[in-house]
């Protein structure tokens, strides 16, 4: 199982499930019950009809309680007996997380699309009771650098579901694409969403794949996957990033950057001078009218805003920002950074809606209504805002960017990662809701490519964020991961090999000049 349970009583005997195998059931969990049968009809052919009685012989029962009998939300207790299955929990979410429990508990076999005769299903009985240690489990996916089609979104959001991660951050626009229609602004697809070429063969290469790039996520397509991971219990958290990294944004209207220069959506990685411009009003009109249309698609409280890597070079120049920073009393051009921070931040309260972003959001007055991503740097800002009542999410470079190769980040040393900072008060710890693990896609062009930087890392963030920290144990972790890896493969994620995730010291070392030429894709 991962990731593992809080609580894990093995018993003798076995559940054997059979196509006389029943589901009794709350009659409002219609939902996960049908999650429930598809997910047993599709290999076993065993169509699970209900049974009204709970606890009956051969039955799975689901059991919703409206008291707080389990103390967490997303906490659920699983009984396997030799007679029968009872998950236990309090929502809807902690029975599909029991769910989740009991399909690792079956043979890999269950994940099989096509039904297997002759199989005999069966799960060891246990009892297991479980909850997670923090609220916020999630991945960032950058579709931005490359575009990723509905079916990979999709394949990624059920993958999360599987290890019982909650948060899908969904980085939608970038230097190199905007990929989310804006009804209001045309041109941010048939301008922005399309490049010449790419770079490709790593940060070093020289070369360039020789062929256009270009992909966008219609509205209809963006409700199709909130729906889609809503009935997973995943929020989507889109991301819209100012000021920095919007040349793709500027490529479609230039009047949004400091100089108006026409410039192409760029075909190499980095960082970009061209940022949009917050001298100028109409700017926010822009940026509030956009802001607009995702609050209307998106139903979570939460807007990321980005705000990392901005230079300010061109603010320095231009005569809008100068002019705004002195009307608006900004003492220095990073503070005209946390004035477009702020004024966002306004907007998107007046809507009802929380603003996210990196580190580099935070100041000495940040509003601590504000919830700030760490990354790299910024330690002390962090912890100001975790003092003064802010909250927090933790994605340590260093440790849970899925797009750094195994010899930089090897599995290791991301599973033994403890995002809890130091010497915060214990009333303060829930403040940290979690982490969160990025995968940013220069060098990541297609599904095998995100599945190899991604699995088997993205497990052990998932145990970083659901297991208690005395249950978490590396040894155990790989041992668990030997079946986990068989299911990826049987649900036909290209995951690395398990032998090449933790390459040793020296092997480590004698690479190191190979990491900067990544391999080419
Ligand atoms: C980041 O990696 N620039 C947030
Ligand atoms: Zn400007």
């Amino acid at each position: 199982m991962i990731p593992y349970p809080s609580k894990v009583e093995p018993k003798e005997n076995k559940f054997t499930l059979n196509s006389e195998t029943r589901v009794s059931f709350s009659p409002e969990l219609t939902q996960v019950v049908d999650y429930l049968k598809d997910l047993i009809s599709n290999s076993t052919g065993f169509s699970l009809a209900t049974n009204l009685e709970t606890n009956k012989k051969n039955t799975i029962s689901l059991i919703l309680h409206d008291t707080n009998k389990i103390e967490n939300t997303e906490g659920y207790q699983l009984s396997i007996n030799m007679d029968n299955i009872i998950i236990e929990a309090t929502t809807h979410q902690g029975i599909f997380y029991g769910i989740q429990t009991l399909r690792q508990l079956f043979p890999i076999e269950i994940e099989s699309r096509e039904v297997i005769e002759e199989f005999i299903w069966t799960v060891p009985c246990m009892s297991i009771v479980d909850n997670p240690r923090f609220k916020w489990r999630g991945l960032m996916f950058d579709v931005g650098r490359h575009f990723h089609d509905m079916e990979t979104i999709k394949r990624t959001i059920d993958l999360l579901a599987l290890i019982k991660m909650n948060i899908f951050h969904w980085h939608l626009t970038e230097d190199q694409g905007w990929r989310i229609e804006i009804k209001k602004y045309p041109k941010l697809i048939e301008i922005g969403s399309k490049r010449e070429d790419t770079k490709i063969g790593g940060w070093t290469s020289n070369k360039f794949r020789g062929k256009s790039h270009t992909g966008h996520y219609t509205q209809e397509q963006i409700k199709e996957i909130i729906e889609y991971a809503s009935k997973r219990f995943i929020t989507v958290i889109p991301e819209i990033e100012i000021p920095g990294h919007s040349s793709a944004a500027i490529a479609s209207y230039p009047g949004l950057s400091c100089d108006n220069k026409e410039i192409n959506v760029p075909t190499k990685f980095g960082i970009f001078y061209d940022i949009l411009c917050p001298g100028k009003e109409t700017t926010f009109e822009f940026l509030e009218n956009v802001l607009e249309e995702v609050i209307s698609l998106f139903p979570a409280d939460i807007i990321h805003i980005g705000g990392d890597e901005a230079p300010k070079k061109k603010w320095r120049q231009c005569k809008d920002c100068q002019k705004r920073m002195k009307d608006e009393d900004l003492k220095s051009i990073h503070e005209l950074q946390h004035y477009t921070t702020k004024r966002i931040g306004k907007f998107l309260a007046s809507k009802g809606k929380r603003l996210m972003g990196w580190n580099e959001i935070l100041t000495e007055t940040t509003d601590r209504k504000f919830i700030a991503q760490w990354w790299m740097r910024g330690k002390r800002d962090i912890k100001k805002h975790i003092n003064e009542g802010g909250e927090v999410v933790i994605s340590k470079f260093s440790r849970v960017y899925l797009d750094y190769n195994y010899i930089v980040t090897p599995l290791k040393k991301t599973y033994s990662h403890e995002p809890m900072l130091k010497k915060i008060k214990p009333e303060q710890q829930k403040q940290l809701l979690g982490v969160e693990a990025p995968i940013w896609t220069e060098w990541v062009p297609n599904r095998d490519r995100l599945d190899w930087q991604v699995f088997p890392r993205l497990a052990a963030v998932s145990e970083i964020g659901w297991t208690s920290r005395s249950n978490k144990n590396y040894k155990s972790f790989r041992k668990r991961l030997i079946s986990f890896s068989r299911r990826l493969d049987y649900l036909g994620v290209n995951h690395a090999d398990l032998e090449k995730v933790d390459p040793n010291l020296l092997k480590r070392i004698w690479n190191l000049r190979r990491v900067l030429k990544w391999p080419e894709i």
